[in-house]
């Protein structure tokens, strides 16, 4: 390529980009891409030939390395390749994407669900796939970029609320005309702070000013109620969201995301979603990991009993030790520590004593907001979780992290 003249626009936005990530390198504050070299082993990978205790994962019922997930790819592999032949709709769709739509809409308790090459996708085009310029859509300040940047995307006007502040969505709603398009889309569980959405609540706004309602529920499948189905088994209110969307790149450990609900409009969505049209097929091997571990999740539900009772201690744990965690009640676990340098210390302080945590810092959080963001998974047992505990609290004194007494 040739040389680019310093003083175009997209040269100077990209160097100055890079400069600014580079002066973090230099001054230690940056950690990024730390190379695995196995994540097989259940709770413990490798890195850098160091086993480290995995506490930055998604991964929340310990199925990767699954020997069934494995053998469901081998197998998938071998019956139909290992790609497609271009999107599903013009280049045919496989029987095991219609058995994994069958699976996730039957786990949803929907008529019929649909699935995209990755969560970010189904988030970004479905919400435009559902609204446009005229419509309206009220959100959660913390929601997941994929949620945002669909909305941006759809055309319609965004408006937004203080995170949890329903007080505030409700004004939001009492705000829009009322013979427009109204879309609510949050976080079932949210994903930096590891809160649950107020789903009674929410849904009776849904109700009463008639707006559609759509729960991102990636953090929430496999975590959330008695056999990990997610917020509206948590909460017992069967069928009240209209769009459930989910990834499959998380408890269940695969690639892509999916939109379960009413027959009519997952055949809207496909026909209109641009990022399912216009977009390669779900490779089959990922779609057999993703049934299998789907199959798994509901067979083996001691894993969801077990990450929630690790949960349970990690959490009532680190609030003993004075830990502020803001108001998480899942394995997504902020432990707050403002400041990059402080967030950047105490992740250090943490990685050598063996726990894998990675800290999440302004802009990804607000700023003066920086913390770790530790994850407990069924993979884990006792042992871990308290050893963790001890890590963590060591940690802290060592950097001066202030506890509450
Ligand atoms: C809340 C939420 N929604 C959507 C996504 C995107 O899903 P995927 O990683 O499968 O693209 C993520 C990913 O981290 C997420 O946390």
């Amino acid at each position: 390529m040739p040389p680019r003249n310093p003083n175009d626009p997209i040269t100077r936005r990209l160097q100055e980009h890079n400069a600014w990530v580079y002066s973090l390198k230099e001054s230690g504050r940056y950690i990024f891409h730390v190379l695995v070299d196995d994540q097989t082993q259940g709770a413990w990978v490798t890195v850098g030939g160091r086993r480290m205790l995995m506490m930055a994962t998604y991964s929340y019922l310990g199925l990767i390395g699954h020997p069934r997930l494995a053998k469901a790819a081998c197998e998938a592999a071998e019956r139909y390749g290992t790609g497609g032949h271009g999107s599903r709709t013009l280049s045919g769709t496989l029987p095991i994407h219609l058995e994994l739509e069958e699976a996730l809409a039957a786990f949803k308790g929907t008529e019929a669900a649909m699935v995209f090459p990755t969560g970010y996708v189904t988030n970004v085009s479905t919400i435009a796939s559902l609204v446009g310029r005229g419509d309206y859509i009220i959100s959660d300040k913390y929601n997941h970029a994929s949620l945002i940047d669909g909305a941006i995307m759809s055309g319609a006007k965004l408006l937004r609320y203080r995170h949890g502040d329903l007080d505030m969505l409700e004004r939001r709603l009492r705000s829009v005309p009322p013979e427009a398009g109204k879309l609510i889309i949050a976080d079932a569980v949210f994903s930096m702070d590891g809160d649950i959405l107020d789903l009674p609540r929410v849904v009776d706004l849904a109700r009463k000013y008639d707006a559609w309602l759509m729960v991102d529920e990636a953090h929430s499948v496999g975590v959330l109620g008695k056999t990990g189905r997610g917020i509206e088994e948590h909460f017992g209110m069967p069928g009240v969201i209209d769009i459930k969307m989910g990834t499959l790149s998380k408890a269940i450990p695969s690639m892509g995301g999916y939109i379960a609900a009413a027959q009519w409009i997952i055949h809207a969505i496909r026909h209109r979603a641009r990022g399912y049209i216009f977009t390669g097929a779900m490779s089959p091997v990922v779609a057999a990991v993703a049934l299998e571990g789907l199959r798994l999740l509901q067979e083996e539900t001691w894993r969801v009993e077990k990450l929630q009772a690790n949960t349970r201690r990690f959490l009532r744990g680190l609030r003993e030790r004075g830990f502020d965690i803001l108001r998480s009640e899942t394995p997504v676990v902020p432990i707050m520590a403002p400041g990059l340098d402080l967030a950047m210390r105490l992740t250090r302080a943490v990685m050598a004593r063996g726990l894998f945590i990675l800290p999440v810092t302004a802009p990804a959080v607000p700023e003066g907001q920086d913390r770790l963001r530790a994850t407990v998974t069924a993979a884990h047992d006792e042992k871990d979780v308290d050893y963790a505990l001890d890590a963590l609290t060591d940690a802290a004194r060592e950097v001066g992290l202030p506890l509450r007494a």
